[in-house]
């Protein structure tokens, strides 16, 4: 069978997980791209480090050059966080002809538009579904299968470290201090867990699916939130008490003028409703359209598997030529206040 020759930049939660997948599910991935995925590198920056995986010989590195000089390896799953090195290493990649594949919701949201423009121009494409909602295809769903849709509103639990300490504190009476460090330690935060308490990461998420479904280009940093870190447990059970549960929430949606509204606040939600019962590491997306009406997306938002199983997936639809996802350039849309209510989605 056909071999076409991948690399991985970063072998941390994300990284251990695609490796796993590679490596001991070849088959699955063979079915489907018709070929074989072959795991060429790893870089890496501390070698002795412990790996969540077992690697053939020479595949760890820590020389990027071994994946940017090598013209046999194709594509290239990028995960490693933050902005910088992340954004010159993608360029590097896209100069050398890779195409890629990343989880990097902070670069995407920041720098997305110019690294796809660059992809483009280049010949080569970026595929990020891993970026938004973990295992759940969020993103495919958006770009491809609600097309002939004006998408009206956007509402979801986005990240799912947030939604795994409300939970733990709802159900449990943990204090959030508490539970932090338990999510860090399960691999759902980021490397700083402050983006994801304070409703960053979940604003930068939003930022991504407002341009998928809205065709805007939203600042991340512009949009109006507020995160889990303002709340104690005296919140959580006085919501309790009155038949509420408080969710993380990013929502995008248009008003009657058209204009576009986002924010992310932690929100009262009656018990029973729908984003209401997502718990844990989960994540959910209601997507309302004009043609399809409200659609409901659910599934593990953070971790090791679930997020590896949307890079994998990424790596097959690229490997065929299948990734059409790229971002256009278009025009920044001004956000409104932050609308903070209890809602009912
Ligand atoms: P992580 O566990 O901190 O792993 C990051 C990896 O990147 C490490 O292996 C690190 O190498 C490597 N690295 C960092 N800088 C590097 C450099 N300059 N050159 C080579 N390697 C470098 O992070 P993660 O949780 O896997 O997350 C990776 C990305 O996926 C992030 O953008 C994150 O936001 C996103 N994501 C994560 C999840 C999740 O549930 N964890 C879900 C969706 C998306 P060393 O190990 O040698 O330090
Ligand atoms: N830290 C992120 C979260 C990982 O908890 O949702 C998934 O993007």
């Amino acid at each position: 069978m056909e071999k076409t020759k991948v690399a991985l930049i970063g072998l941390g939660t994300v990284g251990a997980g695609v490796a796993r997948l590679l490596l001991d599910h070849g088959d699955r991935t063979a079915r489907h791209a018709g070929r074989v995925l072959w795991l060429e590198k790893a870089v890496v920056r501390d070698l002795k480090k412990a790996r969540g995986c077992q690697l053939p010989e020479g595949v760890l590195t820590d020389r990027l050059e071994d994946v940017i000089d090598d013209p046999e390896i194709k594509v290239v799953c990028q995960l490693i966080g933050g902005i910088e090195p992340a954004r010159s290493i993608m360029l590097r990649l896209l100069e050398a002809g890779k195409d890629v594949v990343t989880a990097n919701k902070a670069l995407m949201a920041e720098h997305g538009p110019e690294l796809c423009d660059a992809a483009r121009e280049l010949g080569r494409s970026i595929a990020f579904e891993a970026s938004v909602a973990g295992g759940v295809p969020i993103i495919a769903n958006l770009s491809t299968c609600l097309s002939a849709n004006q998408v009206e509103s956007l509402a979801g639990i986005l990240n799912g470290t947030s939604n795994f300490i409300l939970t733990k504190m709802h159900a449990d009476g943990v204090p959030y201090s508490e539970v932090v460090a338990e999510a860090q330690r399960l691999g759902y935060a980021e490397a700083d867990p402050a983006m994801d308490v304070d409703g960053s990461d979940a604003a930068q998420k939003l930022a991504i699916l407002a341009h998928l479904a809205f065709g805007a280009r939203v600042d991340w940093k512009d949009i109006p939130r507020s995160g889990i870190d303002t709340l104690d447990l005296a919140d959580v059970r006085y919501a309790r008490e009155m038949g509420y549960t408080i969710k993380l929430l990013a929502v995008a949606e248009l008003d009657r003028s058209e204009a576009l509204e986002l924010h992310v606040t932690p929100t009262l939600l009656r018990d029973g409703s729908p984003l209401a019962e997502v718990s844990g590491p989960y994540n959910a997306i209601r997507v309302v359209g004009d043609a399809v009406g409200p659609l409901f997306f659910h599934g593990q938002g953070a971790g090791q598997m679930p997020t590896a199983s949307a890079v994998v997936a990424d790596l097959v639809d690229t490997c065929v030529g299948r990734t059409a996802i790229t971002f256009r350039s278009l025009e920044l849309w001004s956000n409104r206040p932050a609308r903070v209510s209890s809602a009912d989605y």
